[in-house]
């Protein structure tokens, strides 16, 4: 006779601090596509999903790996040549002090691993609010609670060092840096990245610089690097071809990791240890970093142009637009408007799916201070498919407010 199993299987209760807000809508966007509406996705930073396009020389180095047989496992931090293109990137970057590179599916893997092989239970890890959730959702996997800090609104979303220097405990281990920033889309000051590398220096620190959006700075002015500032400090920079080179789905990033070569080594020696545990990266994927890195970068001015472009029309509607008000980014491809509205900025995004099927991610899914109301908007379409989607945002506003 079948034996049926008559318990229900409940996940592991460190789960019920999982969010994932960016993805989590999908559930009312589902709502509104079954009634036959076409949802505008304002939500996911999937450049694919509009007019970008893979560079062409990236697409043909994976194929060429496919055909030569690169299809087995490789070693567990990367191939040769992908390990020295991103160290002579890090070079690039004025990086001095490396002490390890290493590749990974993606710059979820690299944090995922770099967080795991770092924090015990009862210590901390200092995070920005807003954030972007990928943090917040590995240290609930860790059972680690939140030490976030704040980004400061009215100082172009700046880290407030003052909440920094307060939310440090003698249980802290490190500080994650989102430079250029999702969800704010500011860009660091120098002086700001030697204050927190003296804060760094001072408390024992780890600094995870997540500068996966480095080269996409919509004004010109150059990106420092974290590790650059600080070569003596214990620094993880992330990077990938998620975003600068347009391959999100082929999920490749890296982490370079620079400072004082034994203060480093057990940390080393401790993500190491997780990298074998997971054998490897994709493989064929890596022998697109080679010539990307080293490779012709002109996409890179067709992408910034666009996205000036695109940010130029998203102030100037948040600038017109009642109820609104919005720092410019200069990075990345996310503006974070304020919203001065009488509900939760959840109520507003779902309501919005709901009345206009379009679809960005509420403040509250990032962190914010409290009091505060925000929505997050990826400026990746096209200027007439964002002039629609503004003119409805536009329109709910006016008729849900006024
Ligand atoms: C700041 C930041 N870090 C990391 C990631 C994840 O990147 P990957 O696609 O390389 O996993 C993202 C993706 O949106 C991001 O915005």
């Amino acid at each position: 006779m079948p034996v049926t199993q008559a318990r229900e299987i409940t996940p592991a209760a460190r789960l019920e601090n999982v969010r994932y807000a960016i993805r989590d809508l999908a559930c009312v966007a589902d709502e509104v596509t079954r009634q036959g509406h076409k949802v505008l996705p304002l939500n996911i930073g999937d450049p694919l999903t509009f007019d970008f396009h893979t560079p062409a020389h990236m697409i043909e180095a994976v194929h060429k790996a496919m055909r030569d047989g690169k299809n087995g496992y490789s070693p567990s931090s990367g191939v040769k040549e992908a390990l020295d293109a991103i160290r002579g990137e890090a070079a690039r970057k004025g990086i001095t002090s490396i002490q390890d590179v290493f590749v990974t599916t993606g710059v979820s893997e690299t944090v995922d691993l770099c967080l795991t092989a770092l924090l015990n239970p009862g210590d901390n890890l200092l995070t920005p609010c807003p954030d972007y959730p990928l943090y917040s959702a590995v240290l609930a996997k860790l059972d680690i609670g939140l030490n976030a800090y704040y980004l400061h609104e009215e100082n172009g979303w700046q880290p407030d060092l003052d909440d920094i220097r307060k939310k440090i405990t003698p249980r802290t281990r490190g500080i994650v840096l989102i430079n250029p920033n999702n969800p704010t889309g500011s860009v660091c000051t120098r002086p700001m990245l030697e204050q927190i590398a003296d804060l760094a220096r001072r408390h024992n620190l780890v600094i995870f610089a997540d500068e996966i959006y480095d080269k996409l700075i919509m004004d010109d002015d150059p990106h420092v690097a974290m590790a650059k500032v600080a070569p003596d400090v214990p620094v993880i920079t992330f990077g990938g071809l998620s975003k600068n080179y347009l391959a999100p789905g082929w999920r490749i990033g890296w982490g370079i990791a620079s400072g004082e070569a034994s203060v480093m080594k057990p940390y080393l020696e401790g993500i190491n240890k997780l990298l074998r545990s997971r054998l490897c990266a994709n493989h064929p994927e890596q022998y697109a970093i080679k010539p990307a890195l080293e490779g012709p970068q002109d996409h890179l001015l067709e992408v910034k142009g666009k996205l000036r472009s695109r940010r130029d029309l998203t102030m100037k509607w948040c600038t017109e637009t009642p109820r609104v008000s919005c720092v410019a980014p200069r990075g990345a491809f996310y503006a974070y408007p304020s919203l001065d509205i009488p509900e939760d900025d959840e109520i507003f995004v779902r309501e919005l799916i709901r009345q206009k099927h379009v679809m960005v991610v509420h403040g509250s899914g990032f962190g914010q201070r409290p009091g505060t109301k925000h929505f997050r908007i990826v400026f990746l379409p096209d200027e007439k498919t964002l002039a629609t989607a503004y003119s409805a945002i536009g329109d709910f506003l006016r008729a849900r407010y006024s």
